[in-house]
């Protein structure tokens, strides 16, 4: 199945639904996790992206985040955010569900965004709970600190935690229901984000996958596209 099928598939959708991961922002100038130069190749995860290494090393998880937050802070959204935007104004029923924390949607003028791993502008206080926004880069003082004296802590959900209450039901709804799922820059390994590609599949949905490289549901998916979200989305909307 090529662009052409996928481009008709999308067009004649009035519910659609979109995954988007980290590929859909590398274009942005922000590494990935697992690709060639991933953060995962350089970083471990266990050290920086667990309550437990919070927990072990505070300072150095926001170093780390606010290294994070500083690079983000310049990068722009790029061609595949925007055609996303456009989406979005064309279908009644669009849902964005993103693994992404980087707040580029928000800043291409997305709506209706499910942020499944939460938000890197965002903190919240392992004392007292509450949560703000922060979009300060670089922090002036690490690690930062709530107005009730607790530690702050990145608003991002780490490996081993429960996403955000009732946003994992939201994102199987709008799969559900959706016509046409799409799929964008993600290695489809991390769950349970990746499980919503069969379970799209599994409720009738037509699945278009579009990533550089191939993932676990490349054979599983009704068209996989090979190449960059900034060259491809724009030809598919
Ligand atoms: N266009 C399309 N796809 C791309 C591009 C691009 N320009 N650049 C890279 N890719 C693809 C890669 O081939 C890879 O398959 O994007 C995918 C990115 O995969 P990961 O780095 O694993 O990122 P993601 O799937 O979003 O990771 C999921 O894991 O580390 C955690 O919480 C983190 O949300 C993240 C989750």
């Amino acid at each position: 199945m090529g662009l052409e099928q996928a481009r008709e598939w999308l067009a004649n959708a009035t519910a659609v639904a979109v995954l988007t991961g980290a590929g859909i922002s590398a274009e942005s100038g922000i590494p990935t996790f697992r690709g060639a130069s991933g953060l995962w190749k350089q970083y471990k995860p266990e050290d920086l992206a667990t309550a437990e290494a919070f927990a072990r090393d505070p300072l150095l998880v926001w170093e780390w985040y606010n290294w994070r937050r500083e690079l983000i802070r310049k990068a722009q959204p790029n061609a595949g955010h925007r055609a996303l935007v456009r989406l979005e104004i064309q279908k009644p029923r669009f849902t964005l569900i993103t693994q992404n924390v980087d707040g580029l949607h928000d800043l291409a003028g997305s709506g209706r965004i499910l942020k499944l791993h939460g938000d890197i502008w965002r903190m919240r206080c392992t004392s007292c709970g509450s949560n703000w926004p922060d979009r300060r880069a670089p922090l002036p003082k690490l690690p930062p600190h709530c107005g009730c004296g607790g530690l702050a802590r990145p608003g991002v959900v780490w490996f081993g935690e429960p996403l955000p209450d009732g946003m994992m039901q939201e994102a199987e709804h709008a799969a559900a229901e959706a016509q046409v799922l799409l799929v964008v820059g993600t290695s489809a390994l991390v769950y349970p984000a990746a499980g919503l590609i069969p379970y799209a599949k599994q409720a009738g949905a037509r699945v278009i996958q579009v990533n550089l490289e191939p993932t676990p549901y490349s054979n599983m998916v009704d068209c996989a596209l090979e190449g960059s979200a900034g060259e491809l989305l724009p030809q598919l909307i």
